[in-house]
Formats: structure tokens, sequence, C-alpha cells
């Protein structure tokens, strides 16, 4: 998401006559965007902001993003060279933010949450030609105790099925192949048109778009996910096998603790609607550990849960306090190297349940995306709809740039993390 704000701006900039410069020296105007979502965010950025300041006199600064948002004003009284703090509810005031920041105004803000306006613009400046993130809800509704994004974010809005729609065949039109449905909670979109489309509804329409070969979508909140999202996904071949469902904890305690509105059951559930589909479709999760009162009972829950589940990939972090959030409030904190102790195990444990997991590919044969070259390996790195990395020899004309195109792909050798194989043949 915060990527994808970058796009949003850059392309603001450049029709507002703007030019890109790949250095934060060789520019007059500097935006920093920044995440606040863990760590020590805010003294990352006032660090960052005091090196940029020692190297880059004279320059004019604008901090945009989610710690703008967060700690508004008091940016210019911790580091007075900042001349505009903008949070991302806001950018579409950017045109007029830069009118006043040009004829000399040294505190420019924009920080209203209040504004009912998606940030549309068909301006972005997408940094890869063959996958276009597409933002099709804004902010979130959910109220998670350890997540500082409803505040940074603001609530849900999201944008029409007719304007989601008309951007991804603009896209498709340009050549762009695979499309990235983007929300802090994607399937919670709701159509304010007459039209009325539910997500999954919108999610199969932008995958029968001609031109478009993949539709991903990111992330899910296991309370909106539906058994009509699987049937798309099992109907329509454009919609990857992949669902990103962010778990935080197996244990029913903890859920409830993070207000994460499902049990371990309920989320259960939600799985067993994946596992049932006609497809194999790949699943992969996010999980907290160390959230306050989290035991070793609770621990031993999780790592249940991964057995149970057997993700095929997860992102794990250590719980970290969060500004405004509810978490604050709890007691029972846990030191920082038992949150590192208990990370390991996570990922020791998962790292085994992919290594197995991955060897069942070998000697299958996978479509892929291919996403660029690795000079240091001799191989092509390609995607497949399940979100494998799936890298290979090709011996065809070597010049050949493969990039962006589709191959088919054997899968000869496994890890953990990725597959290696054999080209095959175009797709
Ligand atoms: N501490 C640790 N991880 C967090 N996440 C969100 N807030 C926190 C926090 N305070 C994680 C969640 C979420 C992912 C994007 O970041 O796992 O799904
Ligand atoms: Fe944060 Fe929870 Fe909203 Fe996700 S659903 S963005 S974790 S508050």
């Amino acid at each position: 998401m915060n990527a994808h704000d970058s796009e949003k701006v850059i392309g603001t900039l450049l029709s507002e006559g703007y030019q890109q410069v790949p250095t934060p020296a060789e520019a007059e105007l500097v935006f920093y965007n920044t995440c606040s979502i863990r760590d020590k965010a805010e003294q990352k950025v006032f660090h960052r902001l005091d090196t940029f300041k020692k190297e880059n006199k004279g320059k004019t600064f604008a901090v945009l993003g989610c710690v703008a948002q967060q700690e508004g004003e008091k940016i210019f009284e911790k580091a007075p060279h900042v001349s505009m703090v903008c949070g991302s509810a806001s950018y579409n005031q950017l045109p007029q933010m830069l009118v006043q920041l040009e004829s000399g105004n040294k505190r420019v803000t924009g920080l209203s949450l209040e504004t009912d306006l998606t940030f549309e613009t068909p301006l972005t400046r997408r940094d890869n030609p063959y996958r276009a993130y597409l933002t099709i809800i804004e902010g979130c509704d959910k109220s998670c105790a350890y997540c500082v994004v409803p505040f940074t974010r603001g609530p849900e809005r999201s944008r029409t099925s007719q304007s989601v729609t008309k951007e991804a065949r603009e896209l498709a039109q340009m050549g762009y192949s695979e499309i990235q449905l983007l929300g802090q909670t994607v399937n919670s979109y709701v159509d304010p048109s007459p039209a009325g489309w539910d997500f999954a509804t919108l999610l199969d329409q932008v995958g029968r778009i001609p031109g478009i070969r993949r539709v991903r979508f990111m992330t899910s909140h296991p309370r909106d996910f539906t058994q009509a999202i699987v049937d798309k996904i099992d109907a329509n071949p454009a919609l990857c096998n992949h669902v990103h469902l962010p778990v935080q904890s197996g244990s029913s305690q903890i859920l409830a603790a993070m207000r994460r509105s499902y049990t371990r059951d309920e989320y259960l559930h939600r799985i067993s609607l994946i596992r049932a589909a006609k497809r194999h479709i790949t699943i992969t999760t996010d999980i907290i550990v160390g959230f306050p009162g989290e035991t070793e009972a609770d621990l031993a829950a999780t790592l249940g849960l991964l057995d149970e589940v057997q993700y095929d990939a997860i992102f794990g972090f250590k719980y970290s306090k969060r500004p405004n959030t509810a978490a604050l409030k709890l007691g029972d904190h846990i030191p920082e190297e038992e949150k590192i102790r208990r990370l390991t195990i996570v990922q020791e444990r998962q790292r085994e349940i992919q290594a197995r997991n991955n060897l069942a590919y070998v000697g299958t044969q996978q479509e892929c995306m291919v996403e660029g070259f690795n000079k240091a390996t001799g191989q092509w790195i390609g995607r497949t709809s399940q979100n494998k990395t799936l890298n290979f020899l090709y011996t065809g004309a070597s010049e050949a740039d493969l990039t962006g195109r589709y191959a088919q792909v054997r899968v000869t050798r496994s890890g953990p993390n990725s597959l290696a194989g054999e080209f095959t043949s175009h797709a």
C-alpha cells in the first residue's frame, strides 16, 4: 500500500510539471514517504530527516504517509527544516499544497481524515510495466488492539465498481497483464454505486477484462472472507490461486485480546472453504508473537495452527507498541529477548513446513510470469499463480528478454522459499 501511495504521489507531481531524480542529493524538493505499522518508525523517520538535513542543505522537505499523519505538526517542531506534512488521506490535496509550498509557505499541512474521497488518480506513475497495483478500498474500520492503521489511514471508503473496472480496462490497454487489487481489508469492499457489487463480483469482473491474465488481492480480513470469493477463484482462471489471510495468532484468547473478531475455529472454517476448492489455492498469513499476555500455551496454539493449515508462507512479526492503540493499556508486556525467541521458533517450524510442501511441486509444470533475470545465478525469476518464486534456466536465444512474458516451466528442485526449474515453452 505504501509503495503504491508513492506511485500515486509521483504521478501527481509529474503531472504538475515536476521531474523525478534518482537520488535525494539531485533533488530540490524531497518527499519522504513513511510507514508506521511496526517498530520504532517515528524514531527512524526523525533520524533519517536529520541525516537528510546534514547531507542536503537548502532543499525543501515534505513528510508523507502514516508517520506524517500520526505525528502531525510535531514534525515541524522536531525537524524545523521540514516544510510540508501530509497524510495519505490528503494526497488529493497535493496540487494545492504544492502551490502553497512553492510560494514560500514553510508550514503546509494535509492532516484531515475527514475526507470522503478515496485518492483516485489517473495520474499514477507505476514502477512495474506489467503488474499494476490498484486500490479499491482505503482505510480500515476494524479496531485490532495492536494496529495503528485506523488512526493513520482513517475510516474505510470503497471506490465505485465503475471507477475500478474503468481503470483496470485502461491498464489492460496499456499492456499490464497482472492487476493486484489493494486495500487494508480488501475483501471488506462495498461498492458505493447503485450496482452494489460485493468484493467477489468485482474480483471476477476485473479477471474478465481482455488482456488481464492474472488478478491478485491483498489483504483479506478473515471476518469478511466468503465462499463466494472461493467460488470465483474456482471458476475464473485469471484469478490467482493464492489467498493471503492474516491470522495473527492461533490462540482464541489472544485473538480476543487482539480484538480480531474471530476465534481460532472460525478462522479454520474459512481455511476449510479454501481447502474445499477445486483448484489448489495456496494460503499465506501474518503472525504476531509476543502480544501482551501471550503464554507458552498460546504460542503452542499458534505452532499447532501452522501444522494444521500448512501455510505456503508466513510473515512473522514481534509485537510492537504503537501510539494510540488499545493494546498499550494491557499489562504483561513480553520482554524483547523472549519475543525474539518465540519468533525464531515460529519461523523454524514454518521453514520445515514449506520445505516439505514445496517438494511436492518437483516434477510439475507451472506457468510463470517472468519478473526479471538474476545475473549472479544466470537464471530467470518467475512467479507462479500460487505466488511461488520459480527460478529457471532458459536455453533458447539467450539475448531474448523474457521479462513481463509468461513461460511454462518444469520444476526440477525445491527449497523452503522457492522452486527451481527449466523452461519448456512460452505461454
Ligand atoms: N506489532 C507487530 N506487528 C504488527 N502488525 C500490525 N501492527 C503490528 C504491531 N503493532 C502486523 C500484522 C499485520 C501486518 C501488516 O503487520 O501482522 O497483518
Ligand atoms: Fe490493522 Fe486490523 Fe485494520 Fe488490518 S484489520 S489494518 S490489522 S486494524
